[in-house]
């Protein structure tokens, strides 16, 4: 089978639509083999205890350096087999530690038409830039903020009168259906990436 790790700091919405589709059969055969969280007291934890999938907690604080708790991280991923690393809400830079052992097989989601409003809040970064449309992008993850290649976009208008509150429902609700989409596309070995140029085969 074809493993991924899902990383998350949060509440996890995005961990449990995974985790359904895998058990729903819609991830391309893939399973869920571990959650990486980097706050033990995320409602992202409870969500993996109630599925019965296994989680690596850490707390930044208790190491010395990003790529120490980054190596120990690595010896998770590797003992798990885990193919695809997959970032969902996880709210930290990743050094080169992961990003060049997982080179191609790490990828993360995020709320705006990158390259709009990258980093944190980029939902209320959009709002109060007054854009109107959004949306969200699935990308490979290099070192930088939200600046590997794009693998999928799906766009959202925003409504006059739209609130961050409603925004983010509506973000929320296109990522629930297309983050599994294209982790199932990684699982059926359908990505090609060269340079920046990212395309996904049909068969
Ligand atoms: C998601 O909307 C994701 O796009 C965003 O955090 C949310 C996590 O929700 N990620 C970022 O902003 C990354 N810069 P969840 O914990 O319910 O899946």
């Amino acid at each position: 089978v074809y493993r991924i790790a899902v990383f998350a700091s949060g509440e996890g919405s995005n961990f449990q639509a995974l985790a359904e589709a895998a058990n729903a059969g819609k991830l391309g055969g893939a399973e869920i083999a571990l959650l990486v969280c980097d706050k033990p007291s995320a409602p992202v934890v409870g969500r993996a205890e109630r599925l019965g999938i296994p989680a690596f907690l850490f707390k930044p604080k208790d190491y010395d350096s990003r790529e120490a708790y980054e190596r120990e991280i690595v010896e998770k991923l590797e003992a798990h087999g885990v193919d695809l690393v997959v970032l969902a809400g996880y709210m930290r830079l990743l050094t080169h530690v992961i990003v060049e052992k997982y080179a191609g097989r790490l990828i993360n989601i995020h709320p705006s038409l990158l390259p709009a409003f990258p980093g944190k809040d980029a939902i209320g970064q959009a709002l109060a830039y007054g854009v109107k449309v959004s949306g969200v992008t699935v990308h490979f993850v290099d070192e930088g903020m939200d600046t590997g290649p794009i693998i999928a976009q799906a766009a959202i208008p925003i409504a006059s009168g739209e609130t961050s509150e409603s925004f983010a429902e509506a973000v929320h609700a296109v990522e629930r259906e297309l983050y599994p989409e294209v982790v199932s596309w990684f699982a059926q070995g359908r990505v090609k990436l060269e340079g920046r140029q990212v395309t996904v085969s049909n068969f």
